[in-house]
């Protein structure tokens, strides 16, 4: 690719091209829509979580002003079971349909769904339902144990063998090791709480149906639709224009749809359906409880000869979300002998999901706390026993990476950071009158790219327009396709009128993984190649043309012109005014990119790497304790928009503060209700919080994953800041938590 003006659209800040539309209340969020006639619908929370309903009176709600109707059981209607599809379809965290027995099995479980004219008619018309229990102990313990299960067991993608990484002899090494390391790490139940609550509008028209909803995979949504409706695929559509953001919690579909669109069927009505903040903590997913046991070996001088990864969580009665905390464990680094097994233990709670870096968030956190423990323990330098194991290909696939520079980071980081200063002795570091605390660690996320699709027009107007059904899940999707369409267009980004969150558009990725950016990059450079294409055959083709004589393979296109290759790209045209001179209002070109994501033999070992310094201060006084200072260094290949880029980081920073010291959802052993299912009660980290948080990236582009080399940034900046953050409240206080998150309780054992 020729280095041009245009080249500074791609790797150059961009501030969010639909910030405007967000700020003047323009951008239309799932809640906004109103449609002609449009009821209200408010679901009926079970108020046990374990049990049967042995009656339900609708009898006084239905009586009330302005409701159309109080569905449950007897009256909704049929909804249908799905199955997984092929590939990466027909995904469902909570499979059962709703309403489809008597069995309660999580508190907050819908048993019923009010609708009326009003919202506040229907909320009453809710709370007026009565029902009656035949109650069951719940089994919400937050010890987990593992249940006894069978060596290969379900999940939601599928089968999955319960030891999923294992080389050597991890146990034998571990027992001849000359040092050890055992302990166990515990992070709690977290519930994701965008600010924007799960909503959906639905609406019918004949046998055609229209969702809005607010949603990470509008296309996986469509094809649960299509199943639990039973419709022809043609005949759903879902659309997904912005989202006040989801944290993975609004990546597969959850009952409440399911509800509000049965009720638009039976009421022949649009139906909006916006769940409480309460309710976001009960039947929408969280992150499962883990507790996962690390086993090091190490020689004397720290380079590991075993590591053994055993981690129990937490999950739902009926399905089989999996934690993926092993995810980064084998191959993150260099070690001979390795077992990683997982294990998970049934609760009355409502099915987990992925929550921001599903998987590797908790289990880096186990697995970086336990080689800060190990440095600890050997008396090296945290950074330097890395260094010291670090590999040198992914040895649990015996292949290369295709891009690591982990080593970089730790170099870059530990510079900015002043790392050299530490001095290892507890409580030893101060600065005006505090105590400080001094902790890193590594971190790795996947990068891969989902299967997409694009259309890219072109138009003699001079505009653009890019299409792409993906979702914009407040991360900068939109931008980003803004920008790879101007990078090949030469039409400038405020020209670029960006479509998506429509099931409607050609298929485009789901909105997870950290996978949208590296998904969408081929697709749409395809799509505007091949409008190119036909714009070239246009310029030979039309008559009085300054190209009619020409072939179009002489022609070349750069920068918004046309231009014969052999006179150079000064001399060209513009496009609009060759499509003009032909009467053509547009040219339009596709583009399709198969995905790299679920490759059962990949060539490459394709990641994200980074790292994080932290400082925290201690004021033993009144036990205080701040995040300080922040440094992250992100490998991720290409960054397209480092300003969209670095706001992901720090996003993550923020809440690996919160899952460090604040975030944790606690469940009542009575009636197994989460209990601080509110915004005052669950604690996240706030601007109070945050100190100056400084981002770099590494510019190492990855072309294994795209032309650009652009990997993902959504979710690594949340792994390992935990470990950083609890080996740094280690060196102010001596208190070693393992146990998130950090409580006062905790540090009041300090004896700094
Ligand atoms: Mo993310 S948990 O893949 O939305």
């Amino acid at each position: 690719m020729p280095e041009t003006a245009q080249m500074s659209v791609i790797g150059k800040g961009q501030p969010r091209i639909d910030g405007p539309a967000k700020v003047s209340g323009q951008a239309m969020y799932t809640s906004d829509f109103y449609f002609p006639g449009m009821l209200y619908a408010v679901p009926v929370e079970a108020t046990i979580a374990s049990g049967r309903v042995t009656k339900l009176d609708p009898s006084a709600a239905e009586k009330m002003p302005g409701v159309r109707a109080i569905f449950h059981r007897q009256n909704i209607g049929k909804i249908f079971r799905s199955v997984p599809g092929q590939g990466f379809e027909g995904i469902i965290d909570e499979r059962r349909p709703p309403f489809e027995d008597d069995i309660i099995r999580y508190y907050g479980q819908y048993i019923a769904l009010a609708v009326a004219d009003t919202f506040e008619s229907a909320k009453a018309a809710a709370d007026a339902v009565r029902a009656t229990y035949a109650q069951e102990k719940p089994n919400v313990e937050t010890d987990l144990k593992a249940d006894d299960e069978a060596e290969t067991v379900p999940t939601t993608f599928g089968p999955a063998k319960r030891v999923q990484s294992e080389r050597g002899d991890a146990e034998g090494a571990f027992s001849n090791a000359p040092v050890k390391l055992d302990q166990t790490y515990v992070t709690p139940v977290e519930t994701h709480n965008p600010i924007e609550l799960h909503a959906t509008t639905a609406m019918w028209d004949g046998s055609k149906l229209t969702v809005y909803e607010a949603s990470q995979a509008i296309f996986n949504l469509q094809g649960i639709l299509e199943q639990v409706f039973g419709l022809p695929k043609e005949d759903v559509r879902v659309v997904s224009k912005f989202l006040g953001s989801g944290f993975g919690g609004k990546l597969w579909p959850w009952t409440h749809c399911m509800l509000a669109v049965a009720a638009a069927r039976q009421l022949e009505k649009p139906v909006k359906l916006v769940i409480s903040r309460k309710m976001m903590f009960q039947a929408v997913g969280h992150r499962p409880r883990t507790q996962q046991r690390v086993r090091l070996g190490a020689t004397t001088e720290g380079k590991l000869v075993s590591l053994q990864h055993d981690y129990v969580f937490s999950k739902s009665i009926l399905d089989d979300y999996q934690e993926d905390c092993g995810e980064a464990t084998a191959f993150h680094y260099s070690v001979p002998n390795l077992r990683v097994k997982f294990s998970r233990a049934k609760r009355n709670f409502g099915s987990p999901t992925a929550m921001r870096g599903p998987g590797a968030v908790p289990g880096l956190y186990a697995t970086e706390s336990a080689l800060n423990e190990l440095a600890d323990q050997l008396k090296l330098d945290p950074v330097q026993l890395r260094i010291l194991n670090e590999p040198k290909t992914n040895e649990a696939l015996s292949i290369p990476f295709s891009s690591r520079h982990l080593l970089e980071c730790f170099e870059l980081g530990g510079q900015k950071f002043g790392w050299s200063k530490r001095t290892s002795e507890i409580g030893s570091m101060k600065r005006d009158g505090l105590t400080l605390g001094w902790g890193m660690a590594g971190c790795t996320w996947v990068a891969a790219r989902f299967p997409a699709e694009a259309s890219v027009q072109l138009r003699d107007d001079g505009t653009a327009r890019v299409a792409c059904g993906t979702q914009d899940i407040g991360t900068g999707t939109y931008t980003i396709l803004a920008q790879l369409t101007s990078q090949k267009s030469g039409v400038p980004l405020n020209k670029v009128e960006v479509v998506l969150g429509d099931t409607s558009l050609p298929p485009g990725p789901i909105s997870g993984g950290s996978m949208v950016t590296g998904s969408v990059v081929p697709a749409v450079f395809q799509a505007a190649d091949n409008a190119i294409t036909s714009l070239l055959s246009i310029a030979t083709a039309t008559k009085g043309s300054p190209f009619e004589k020409r072939k179009s393979d002489e022609l070349a296109f750069e920068g918004g012109r046309v231009f014969v290759k052999a006179d150079g790209s000064t001399k060209g045209v513009p496009f609009p005014d060759l499509l003009r001179r032909a009467n053509i209002r547009l040219v339009t070109g596709s583009g399709k990119a198969e995905a790299t994501f679920g490759n059962p033999k990949p060539k490459f070992s394709t990641h994200s790497f980074g790292c994080h310094f932290v400082e925290v201060t201690w004021q033993p006084e009144i036990a205080r304790l701040r995040v300080s200072r922040v440094v992250t260094v992100i490998d991720a290949g290409r960054i397209i928009n480092p300003l969209a880029g670095r706001n992901q980081i720090e996003g993550a920073v923020v809440m690996g503060i919160g899952m460090a010291l604040l975030e944790h959802t606690s469940y009542d052993p009575r009636n197994g209700a989460p209990i601080n299912s509110n915004l005052a009660d669950y604690m996240m980290a706030v601007n109070a919080d945050v100190p100056p948080i400084d981002v770099h990236f590494l510019d190492f582009p990855d072309k294994e994953i795209n032309e650009l080399g652009a990997r993902g940034i959504g979710e690594i900046g949340l792994a390992g800041i935990a470990a950083a953050i609890t080996a740094a409240v280690h060196h102010a206080t001596g208190v070693r938590v393992r146990e998130l998150p950090v409580t006062i309780e905790n540090l009041l054992m300090s004896s700094v």
